[in-house]
């Protein structure tokens, strides 16, 4: 049975927690080269090319469960495709930490998201080391594959077996450790080359420095930085995610304090830290790119919409304003200390919504406008249009229409008409971020492919689920050799 006619036998049915908070336990093995299980579909022969993905892999270890699943240790899971036909490869990224933790089965270090060692708030207090889990991100620099967090450097894979190389400086041009984010973006559309990878670092503080660095991400002097650029902008920045047209970056600072009290002393870990202040202007800062027009000009800052955003969907510039849309939450959505994130009640926390912001340049201006209502996240475009005006966004949402809950379903909206298509995995089927793969065989911006890793609840599994990025109809359907927690992002990497 597919996911679409489970649905309909079993219209208007909510989910069940259990079926959700299922996905949530260690990943037992590694695998290599295992071929998938055929549930629906043929092989779809124009797909070659790995669909690489990472997520949290450890979530409890000796009895004690992280915090919060952004704390658990990065493992990578590599679906590739030879002319169609799938295999898996997984495993865990070997950072410092992983591997000290696993040696004695027990978490040594605190986690950002309040995962704490045992041993209560004195055990913790004035503890400030971090563990770099590399559980974010991945993608493809250059000949190698690297796994990001975005508080320190990036960990090099090799990308045929996922073995781990090492936390690298990428041949010097990051400090040991040096912050790097976990949300580069890939550019086919800049003046500089045919592929470039633009990423940011943040050192933030009373005064936050965006270093901003774009690389050469194919050719001959693919992975070598081409430009880089630092600013400097007042108060604390916590920006996880950023926008790029061909001229600009785009970085939102919202409007929230950074209290560390509570987490020297013990009781909170570093993100539950991170409090909304409605006293505050959240800003845009807007960097000119150094492989635009006009390169070596100072930062613009501009007055933003209130609300939260973790990210980012695209940006494009028209006449003389940038249009920027975005998933806003109304207020900064974190775990507390006493709750257990296997067992939230989904109407407590904040939801989010795409929202358009139209940023004037020349007046120095903001306006947001809402594009849909229903809770989504993990928005995308298709990849050759990100930095140009886009048509179309795939993204994760709701199964429902109001309120929050668990991302069931994936849903495709027209950013120009804001008519909307969508695939429902539930009651039992839940989500995680769209990838969408252009075909090769058209230039069409809708045309091409929606790669939907899910958990199968209802078999306690993992699925791969490809979707025809047009209508959202079923291509193929295959079932996981290993159970993969609800996970972060990823990327495609053509052959
Ligand atoms: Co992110």
């Amino acid at each position: 049975m597919t996911y679409t006619q489970e649905k309909q036998s079993k219209a208007n049915q909510a989910f069940d927690k259990e079926d959700w908070s299922s996905a949530y336990k260690n990943v037992e093995k590694e695998l290599t080269n295992e071929p998938l299980n055929t549930i629906k579909g043929g092989n779809i022969y124009e797909l070659n090319g790995t669909l690489f993905r990472n997520g949290p892999g450890i979530l409890e270890r000796g009895g004690q469960w992280v915090h919060h699943p952004f704390d658990g240790d990065g493992m990578i899971t590599a679906i590739k495709f030879d002319n169609g036909k799938p295999s898996l490869t997984n495993k865990f990224v070997r950072t410092k930490g992983f591997l000290e933790e696993k040696k004695i089965n027990k978490f040594i270090y605190r986690g950002v998201f309040g995962t704490q060692k045992s041993g209560g708030i004195l055990n913790n207090a004035l503890d400030l080391k971090f563990k770099n889990i590399a559980n974010t991100h991945v993608v493809k620099l250059g000949n190698e594959i690297l796994a990001l967090w975005e508080a320190a450097g990036p960990h090099a894979l090799d990308p045929n077996n996922l073995d781990t190389i090492g936390l690298t400086t990428l041949s010097g041009v990051l400090k040991t450790n040096e912050a790097f984010s976990a949300h580069p973006k890939s550019d086919f559309n800049s003046n500089a080359s045919s592929e470039l990878l633009v990423t940011f670092g943040v050192q933030t503080g009373p005064k936050s420095t965006i270093r901003l660095m774009e690389f050469s991400n194919a050719g001959e002097n693919s992975g070598e930085l081409i430009v880089d650029r630092k600013d400097t902008f007042n108060g604390f920045a916590f920006l996880h995610d950023f926008a790029i047209t061909t001229n600009w970056a785009i970085f939102l600072q919202n409007a929230i304090d950074f209290n560390p009290l509570p987490f020297v002393m013990g009781q909170k870990g570093a993100a539950q830290c991170l409090k909304s202040n409605p006293n505050k202007k959240a800003k845009f800062f807007i960097i000119p790119r150094e492989s635009g027009l006009f390169k070596g000009q100072p930062p613009i800052t501009i007055d933003a919409p209130d609300g939260f955003v973790f990210h980012h969907v695209n940006a494009f510039e028209k006449d003389s304003n940038i249009i920027l849309d975005s998933i806003f939450y109304d207020d900064f959505p974190s775990v507390g200390p006493d709750e257990n994130f296997r067992d939230i009640n989904f109407d407590n926390y904040p939801e989010g919504n795409l929202k358009r912001s139209i940023i004037n340049l020349k007046g120095k201006t903001s306006t947001l406008e809402t594009l849909s209502s229903q809770c989504c996240e993990f928005a995308t475009v298709n990849p050759k249009f990100l930095g140009l005006k886009a048509s179309y966004s795939w993204m994760a949402c709701t199964d429902k229409k109001i309120g929050n809950a668990p991302l069931q379903a994936i849903k495709k909206i027209n950013l120009n008409t804001k008519e909307e298509i969508s695939w429902s995995a539930a009651p039992s089927g839940f989500v995680s971020e769209p990838i969408m793969v252009p075909s090769k065989a058209s230039n069409k911006e809708d045309e091409g492919y929606i790669f939907v890793l899910l958990w199968n609840g209802k078999r306690r599994g993992s699925d791969l689920v490809i979707l025809d990025a047009k209508d959202l109809k079923e291509l193929a359907i295959y079932e996981l050799p290993i159970s993969i927690p609800h996970g972060l992002h990823g990327s495609w990497v053509n052959n």
